[in-house]
């Protein structure tokens, strides 16, 4: 429960312990009635009803704050809940007087000025404490350790006792965080009940919690602080087998910790998001061109390099075979000897290819169309094959 609301309630309820006081003086008190005392006597009702209904809602927060909170009752709390519980059978009393006793009503002014009197001084050590603190209380921008007053050990102490009131340790032993980030961390918690750290407090705990760690510089924060946050911090929405499935480079861990931290800056401050994107883009980072997905990419869009064309298994195919022999020295009549020299030097590439493309004195039939240029390049590269080499 916000302790502004609480205390604000509880100042409330004093005030209503007030008033029926005074409505009780002015219906019993008063020589001559100045009211009319059966709209007092009404109004006084209506208030100790709000004021038994406040009672119950603080009673209910009070137990219920002690059951959740980690950390022992110290002096006030005590004095708290005995003030607290001690206004029960007072009440009680009252109202039974009030209701089935009326001999004794001369009884029940008492009763009221000793629950104005208790309420008054619990809510003076709670929530005018609370108002006090606040109204005080400055954000502390800078701590000092030269001043020589700060202790480590007092500090450790007052976190173990401290901290606690409103979440495990975990929550702060887990945290990795640069003195100003401590230090910021330490005034927002202070600010949520300032009436439970003192300023002194927060800048022990602060420069033991800074000491601990000693992190200026990212490069200072070890792989296991590093993990331990990237556990805490980065498995509070989803878990954590997404964020390692995939493979990304250093620069793309860097971006996507970034966008993570910003879904929700008060988690994982600018600090923390660096320390854990240096973290993950060390150790899970890989190079660019070491990336499998980046790879496939690259060969999705490079066409593959073109595979050479073996004329001998078109050779056979088209027929060439039949006319010009296994040998190429030629079959059919007409047809030249390829592994004569005279005969290759007698044409040029661009004869071969003019007679394989458009055919020659109807004795050799035309290809081109049948064969790609590529093929026919390849066919006068295979008919070359067979000159022979001196
Ligand atoms: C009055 C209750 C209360 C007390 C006392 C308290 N905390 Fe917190 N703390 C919270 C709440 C609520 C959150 C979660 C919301 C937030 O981060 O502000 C939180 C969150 C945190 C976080 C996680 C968020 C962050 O900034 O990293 C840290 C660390 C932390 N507290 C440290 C401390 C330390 C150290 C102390 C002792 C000086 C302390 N708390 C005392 C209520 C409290
Ligand atoms: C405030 C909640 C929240 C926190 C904290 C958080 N994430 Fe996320 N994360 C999400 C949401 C929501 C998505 C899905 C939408 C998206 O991809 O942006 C997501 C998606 C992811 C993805 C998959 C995105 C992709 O492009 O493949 C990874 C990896 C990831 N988070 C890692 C992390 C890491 C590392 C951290 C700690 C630095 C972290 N998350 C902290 C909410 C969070
Ligand atoms: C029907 C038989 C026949 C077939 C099939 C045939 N050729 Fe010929 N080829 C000839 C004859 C005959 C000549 C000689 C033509 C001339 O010099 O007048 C010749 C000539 C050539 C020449 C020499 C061209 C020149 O400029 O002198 C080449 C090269 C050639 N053929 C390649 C091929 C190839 C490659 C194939 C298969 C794709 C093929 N031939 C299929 C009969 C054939």
């Amino acid at each position: 429960m916000n302790p502004q609301i609480t205390s604000t309630l509880g100042c409330i309820f004093v005030l209503l312990a007030a008033i029926q006081v005074w409505l009780m003086l002015e219906v019993t008190g008063r020589q001559k009635p100045k009211f009319n005392s059966a709209v007092l006597t009404l109004i006084h009702r209506i208030n100790g009803y709000l004021f038994a209904a406040i009672y119950l809602i603080m009673l209910y927060i009070m137990v219920r704050k002690v059951i959740q909170s980690n950390a022992p009752l110290d002096a006030k709390a005590i004095i708290h809940w005995v003030l607290a519980i001690s206004l029960l059978p007072i009440l009680l009393v009252k109202i039974f007087v009030v209701r089935f006793y009326p001999k004794a009503f001369n009884h029940v002014l008492p009763m009221g000025v000793s629950i104005l009197v208790i309420s008054l001084a619990l809510v003076s050590i709670t929530g005018g404490y609370y108002f006090l603190k606040s109204a005080t209380g400055k954000y502390i921008s800078h701590i000092n350790p030269a001043a020589g007053h700060l202790d480590v050990d007092v500090g450790r102490e007052l976190v173990i006792q401290k901290c606690v009131k409103c979440h495990d340790l975990t929550r702060v032993f887990t945290m990795v965080k640069t003195p100003a980030a401590w230090l910021e961390t330490a005034n927002r918690m202070q600010r949520r009940d300032p009436t439970w750290l003192s300023q002194d407090q927060v800048e022990q705990i602060v420069y033991f919690l800074s000491e601990r760690q000693n992190i200026t510089k990212p490069e200072q924060v070890t792989p296991v602080q590093a993990e331990t946050l990237l556990l805490t911090k980065c498995s509070k929405c989803h878990n954590l087998d997404r964020a390692f499935n995939r493979r990304r480079t250093e620069h793309e861990w860097k971006i996507l910790v970034k966008r993570m931290s910003v879904r929700h800056r008060s988690w994982i401050n600018d600090d923390e998001a660096q320390f854990i994107g240096d973290y993950l883009a060390k150790v899970y980072g890989v190079k660019e061109e070491a990336r499998p997905a980046v790879a496939a990419a690259v060969r999705l869009v490079t066409p593959a390099p073109p595979k050479p064309i073996d004329f001998a298994e078109l050779f056979q195919k088209n027929g060439c075979v039949f006319c010009h022999g296994e040998d190429g020295a030629g079959q059919a009549s007409g047809t030249p000897d390829w592994t004569d020299p005279n005969w290759q030097q007698s044409r040029t590439d661009e004869q071969l290819t003019a007679t394989i493309t458009n055919g020659k004195d109807n004795r050799m039939p035309k290809f081109g169309g049948t064969l790609t240029e590529e093929e026919i390049r390849a066919a006068v590269k295979f008919v070359r094959s067979f000159a022979p080499s001196e």
